[in-house]
């Protein structure tokens, strides 16, 4: 039986070094050039046999290994922790996978959770332990294997480097791992290997690409072997490309893709069509980056590939895919891809909000972060943000878009500005933040704006020898002894109304607010100097019980001296 190229899967916890550890593999710069520096999608590069065996041939000696399987397929995965589903697609279809771990940050949320999955899908894995460049004194050595580099460090370095490995062996320990440095393990059925890398320097880079492709070709033979009747597949992504309109990324694990063959994709309604042409990305290049592709007749499993084919508008990146040779094999297909689509199932409310990303996992890491933070949603699906969008939410209380990668059609962008906001970013977190900012600032307004529409709590004396007009209106002048006054306040007088102050002014000028320590005159219309005020007489804001309870609601936004106010108030 042939056998097929294995698939990696690089999981671990976000920003431990996933990507960059893959640049160093395949000697590019994606992790550079990712929105927000994290990674956002499944990713998928290939490492051919051929590079490893002249690469590192003297290692390949010293550890006796002889390869035959035809290279490495490189799955990269995100990290953060929204992309559970993505953890899980790369985990799922993993023939074997490198846990990457921060040498300096041991095992963190996602680490657990990724090992999980490995226990879950009974993956086989090797530990990264990555960013020994940044141990205390390091002397880099670039690309050099991890026996070599760690022969050549002074001895303080190596102390720390062991402690470090030590503790994270004695937290693998607990999770129920026996765990050793690569190279003092006699039987890695028994033990879980730790190569020491890094994404910085490359040091590790050769144990890691040589103890990977040694286990797999050892440990993995059957689990392998392939048949060229068919394949399956994943699409990672949904594509123009020019001359040959709508393309898909896809992940082929298993089995032969031929130009011609029918392909089956899943989704809401099941797509049947045929294979136009057959597109690789070349060696090492990775398959979310590269522009130039090769033209092939036949490729087989495992692959990062690209497709194009009629009737691949609206596919949704996510979806199941199978590849049949034989007009006969398609009901089964059909079948089989329908059972694979688990529904995106949410509890959806109408007073929610509104969910769009670019690709079934990039939706589902968003409806994950979107109910852990409580807000309620209304719809979540794949694609653009439509004028439809727009409309059907426009009378909710509070109408809310969110875009994920996805855009917004001009002619919703029209229909906006009334009432409807949309939020876009292409960090997925970011959306949150802005989400959390934007609400903040909406408390800040509709606090001011009740605060606006209420009389606030106030006490002043009448100035003596400062009544300067009888009445009609009264003009007399006061000292603010607390809080803050306004035109159009009521005040009292011994707990009785008095009548609403007409103006404020201070130094001859009105003024729109007068706070304590200020001298200003006050005019009224229904009060007779002499009679309902006095000189030397104490005044106050007059509050309504139900002011008093809004201005309970609002404390935070009141002034020191207005809450004392409130307080003496509540006590009386
Ligand atoms: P996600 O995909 O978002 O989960 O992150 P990741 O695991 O792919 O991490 P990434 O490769 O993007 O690296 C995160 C940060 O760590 C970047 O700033 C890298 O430059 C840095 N980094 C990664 N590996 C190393 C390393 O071995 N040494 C040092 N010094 N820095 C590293
Ligand atoms: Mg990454």
């Amino acid at each position: 039986m042939e056998v097929r190229q294995p698939i990696v899967a690089v999981l671990g916890h976000v920003d431990h070094g996933k990507t960059s550890l893959l640049d160093k593999i395949r000697s590019s710069s994606v992790a550079a050039g990712e929105a927000g520096g994290i990674t956002q999608a499944i990713g998928s590069s290939e490492v051919p046999i051929g590079v490893i065996k002249t690469k590192y041939k003297s290692l390949l000696e010293k550890m006796n290994i002889s390869l035959t399987i035809p290279g490495l397929l490189f799955l990269d995965t995100p990290g953060h922790a929204a992309f559970v589903t993505l953890r899980k697609r790369g985990g799922a279809i993993a023939d074997i996978a490198v846990l990457v771990v921060d040498i300096n940050e041991g095992i963190q949320p996602q680490t657990e959770e990724s090992i999980k999955l490995l226990r879950e899908f009974k993956t086989p894995f090797v530990v990264a332990v990555t960013k020994i460049d940044r141990i205390l004194s390091w002397m880099p050595h670039q690309d050099k294997s991890f026996l070599d580099t760690i022969a050549e460090q002074p001895k303080r370095t190596v102390e720390e480097f062991e402690n470090k490995v030590y503790t994270l062996i004695g937290q693998l320990g607990s999770m129920g791992f026996d765990s050793e440095r690569y190279d003092r393990i006699s039987d890695f059925t028994k033990q879980v290997g730790l190569i020491p890398v890094s994404g910085k320097t490359g040091e590790g880079v050769p144990d890691l690409l040589v103890v990977l492709a040694g286990l797999a070709q050892k440990y993995l033979q059957k689990r392998i072997e392939f048949s060229k009747d068919g394949g399956k597949g994943t699409i990672l992504e949904v594509k123009e490309q020019k001359g040959l309109g709508s393309v898909i990324d896809i992940i082929l694990y298993d089995g032969q893709v031929n130009k011609g063959d029918w392909l089956v994709i899943g989704g809401k309604k099941t797509i049947v069509t045929k294979i136009k042409a057959l597109l690789k990305p070349e060696p090492l290049k990775d398959i979310r980056a590269e522009r130039r592709f090769l033209y092939l007749d036949s490729v087989t499993a495992a692959s990062g590939i690209r497709i194009s084919a009629p009737e691949l508008e609206g596919v949704i990146a996510g979806s199941p895919i199978r590849i049949v040779n034989k007009e006969k094999g398609l009901e089964k297909a059909k079948e089989d891809v329908k059972q694979e689509i688990e529904d995106v199932e949410i509890q959806t409310e109408k007073d929610g909000v509104v969910l769009k990303a670019d690709t079934l996992g990039s939706l589902e890491a968003m409806i994950k972060l979107f109910q852990e933070a409580s807000i309620p949603i209304r719809k979540a699906e794949v694609g653009q943000v439509t004028k439809q969008d727009v409309l059907e939410i426009k009378t909710l209380k509070e109408p809310l878009i969110f875009a994920f990668n996805s855009q917004i059609q001009e002619e919703a962008k029209n229909s906006t500005g009334v009432k409807v906001k949309v939020f876009s970013s292409d960090v997925i977190y970011r959306l949150l933040e802005q989400y959390h900012e934007w609400k903040k600032g909406e408390k800040e307004r509709k606090e001011e704006e009740i605060l606006n529409s209420v009389t606030r709590p106030a006490r002043m004396r009448v100035l003596p020898g400062c009544i300067f007009r009888q009445s009609k209106p009264v003009v007399f002048g006061v000292e603010i002894l607390a809080g803050i006054l306004k035109p159009h306040f009521r005040l009292s007088r011994n707990g009785k109304k008095l009548g609403e102050i007409k103006e404020v002014q201070k130094s001859g000028a009105s003024v729109d607010e007068a706070v304590s320590g200020d001298r200003v005159a006050l005019s009224m219309d229904d009060v007779v100097a002499g009679k309902d005020v006095l000189e030397g007489d104490i005044l106050e804001t007059l509050i309504t019980h139900e002011e008093f309870r809004i201005l309970e609601k609002v404390r935070g936004k009141l002034r020191d001296d207005e809450k004392g106010l409130l307080e003496e108030i509540r006590n009386r």
